[in-house]
């Protein structure tokens, strides 16, 4: 499968449409972002980390009967797509407060959550991407109240399968974010699964390994992303 015309190029992905209208290659970069683009900078290998921890956790995923818009690996840096309209919403799970749960509601970092909390954002640069409620997507018209109740189901059923899988690596998945697409009548999973987009703490010492290292000048960042790769894919 070719790259053919650049559909979107993101903060860290770019897009492209296929031969086959039904499918688009996904490739991702180095360039990191953070504060949505307030902080710019590259990480060095971070696209072909993110490639391949995504396509793992993906097929991990589809294991367990949760559909995701992976059709497979293609190299380092590219991933063949089912082509998603995606939904602007990203939800987010949390196991663990930390970052924006914990400014904007005063928890103490590290508190664990009884019940893993979902939360809405629109996916809207423009606006830094807000909270929003059920109410607020639907009069948004980017999702009907079916569709908001398929991704919160969708999105605990992936914190279950991936908090355990993380914990047989010794990492707690502190929170993480996804994005789903309409495909075919069905909502599959799109986007990344990575440092990028989710918070992983060493289950022993409570370390950073993900991309709080960049947005916060930790140090280490390089490091940290192939050491979550390292677990990821050599666990096996
Ligand atoms: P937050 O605590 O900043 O709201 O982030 C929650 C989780 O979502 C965290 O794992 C990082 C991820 N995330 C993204 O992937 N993209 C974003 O634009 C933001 C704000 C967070």
């Amino acid at each position: 499968m070719k790259k053919m015309k650049q559909l979107y190029e993101g903060k860290a992905k770019r897009v492209f449409l296929t031969e086959e209208s039904s499918l688009v290659i996904q490739e991702f970069k180095d360039d990191a972002t953070a504060f949505n683009n307030k902080k710019k900078g590259t990480i060095a290998e971070k696209g072909v980390v993110n490639n391949a921890i995504s396509c793992k956790l993906f097929t991990l995923l589809e294991e367990h009967g949760i559909h995701t818009h992976l059709v497979e690996k293609l190299s380092d840096r590219d991933m063949l797509c089912r082509h998603l309209d995606i939904i602007k919403v990203e939800v987010v799970v949390r196991n663990i407060a930390a970052g924006s749960l914990v400014k904007r509601y005063g928890f103490a970092e590290g508190t664990v959550l009884e019940n893993p909390i979902v939360e809405f954002y629109l996916k809207d640069d423009d606006l830094d991407d807000p909270l929003m409620n059920e109410s607020h997507a639907v009069a948004l018209g980017v999702a009907t109240l079916e569709e908001l109740a398929i991704l919160k189901n969708r999105a605990e059923a992936v914190n279950a399968v991936l908090k355990q899988f993380f914990a047989d690596r010794k990492l707690k998945l502190v929170d993480f974010k996804l994005e789903f697409g309409r495909h075919d009548g069905e909502i599959l999973l799109g986007d990344e699964i990575s440092p990028d987009t989710c918070r992983f703490w060493d289950l022993e010492t409570n370390e950073k390994m993900d991309k709080d290292r960049f947005r916060f000048d930790l140090g280490g960042v390089e490091d940290a992303y192939s050491e979550v790769q390292r677990r990821v894919l050599e666990l096996d």
